[in-house]
C-alpha cells in the first residue's frame, strides 16, 4: 500500500491573456504550493478489479468516483502508458476544498500518478510523468513538483522560483464552488481584448528577498474580477481580511476560496480568529508555503 500527500496551490500572480484556438487561455502565473493537503492511498487489487475509487473528507459527497473523476483518469493513463493492468483501489482523503480554485482535483491526479508509479514499481522517468500530468490538466504538472514556480503556456510549462523564507497564509473557504470554465468565460466577457501577459518583476523581487510586506502588495489575479462578478459576496470576504490587517488578499485561482497573507505565524492565528468572527466565509484555515509537491509518505 502506498500513501502520497499532495498540496493545494494558490496563484501569487495569475495573468490571463487572450483565448487560444484550442479554447485555453495563454497565461503567466506564479504557482505556490501550500500546506493544505489531500492524501491518496493506492492499494493493490486482484486482476480484473479495475480502478476502484473512494473519497472521504472535505466535500467528498459532491465528487464522482467513476471515470469522470480526474483521479480515476490519472490511474488509467499511467497504466496505459506503462502497459500494465489497471487494477488498483484508490482512496482520496480530501483536505483541499472541492471546486475552490486551489487545484484539489489536479492535486489528486498528481497524487495518483505518483502513487501508482510507486505501487506498480514503474520507475517512470520524471519528464514522462510531467507529460502525462499535462495531458490530465493545466495545473497537474505543478502539483507534482510543488514549491514556487512560474507557469506559462496554459500553465503546464514550469520554471522553478527560488524563494527565501516561509510565508503564512490564511485561507477563507466559501460555501459551494465555482466552475473554472465559467469563470474563464466571464473573464472573456469582461475583458474581450485581454493583452499578452507579463511576469511581475516586483513579485519576483519580493519572493527573492522573502519580503512578506512587498509580496502582499504585489499579489494579483485576473480571474478575481470575473469570480467576484459571479459571486459578489466574495467582495465582503476580501474586504474583511484586508480590514483585519492582512498584508494582501486575493481570490485563489478561479475561486471562490480567498487567500490572505499574514506577517508571521502569530499574525496568521490572529487573522484566522478575526476573519472567522466576521461571518463572511464558511470556515478559515491556516497554511504555510512553499511546500513540496506530491510525496510518498508511507509504503
Ligand atoms: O486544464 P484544466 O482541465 O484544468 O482546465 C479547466 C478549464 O479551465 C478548461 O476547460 C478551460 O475552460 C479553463 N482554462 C483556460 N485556460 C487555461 C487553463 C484552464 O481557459 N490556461
Amino acid at each position: 500500500m502506498i500513501t502520497v500527500r499532495v498540496p493545494a496551490k494558490i496563484n501569487l500572480q495569475l495573468s490571463v491573456g487572450p483565448r487560444r484556438e484550442d479554447g485555453y487561455h495563454s497565461l503567466i502565473t506564479v504557482f505556490h504550493a501550500v500546506s493544505l493537503m489531500d492524501e491518496v492511498t493506492a492499494t493493490p487489487a486482484p486482476a480484473g478489479t479495475g480502478i476502484v475509487l473512494s473519497v472521504e473528507g472535505e466535500g467528498a459527497s459532491t465528487l464522482s468516483t467513476d471515470d469522470s473523476n480526474i483521479a480515476w483518469r490519472a490511474a488509467r493513463m499511467i497504466a496505459d502508458h506503462a502497459d500494465v493492468p489497471a487494477d488498483v483501489r484508490l482512496h482520496l482523503s480530501k483536505g483541499i476544498p472541492v471546486a475552490g480554485g486551489m487545484a484539489g482535483g489536479s492535486a489528486d491526479a498528481a497524487g495518483v500518478l505518483t502513487a501508482c508509479d510507486a505501487l506498480w514499481r514503474l520507475g517512470t522517468p520524471r519528464a514522462e510523468l510531467e507529460l502525462l500530468a499535462a495531458d490530465l490538466g493545466s495545473d497537474v504538472p505543478f502539483l507534482l513538483s510543488g514549491g514556487t514556480a512560474v507557469g506559462t503556456g496554459r500553465g503546464e510549462v514550469l520554471s522553478p522560483v527560488l524563494t527565501r523564507s516561509e510565508f503564512h497564509w490564511v485561507i477563507a473557504l466559501a460555501e459551494g464552488g465555482l466552475s473554472t470554465p465559467a469563470v474563464y468565460a466571464e473573464y472573456d466577457r469582461l475583458r474581450p481584448d485581454a493583452p499578452e501577459p507579463h511576469l511581475s518583476e516586483p513579485l519576483m523581487q519580493a519572493l527573492r528577498l522573502g519580503d512578506a510586506t512587498a509580496l502582499g502588495a504585489t499579489l494579483s489575479n485576473d480571474l478575481q474580477m470575473p469570480a467576484v462578478a459571479l459571486r459578489p459576496a466574495l467582495r465582503r470576504t476580501l474586504d474583511a481580511g484586508l480590514e483585519e490587517g492582512a498584508l494582501g488578499g486575493i481570490v485563489s485561482g478561479s475561486g471562490p476560496t480567498c487567500v490572505f497573507l499574514a506577517r508571521d505565524a502569530g499574525h496568521a492565528l490572529d487573522l484566522t480568529v478575526a476573519l472567522s468572527a466576521t461571518g463572511t466565509c464558511r470556515s478559515v484555515r491556516r497554511a504555510t508555503g512553499p511546500v513540496a509537491g506530491a510525496t510518498v509518505v508511507t509504503t
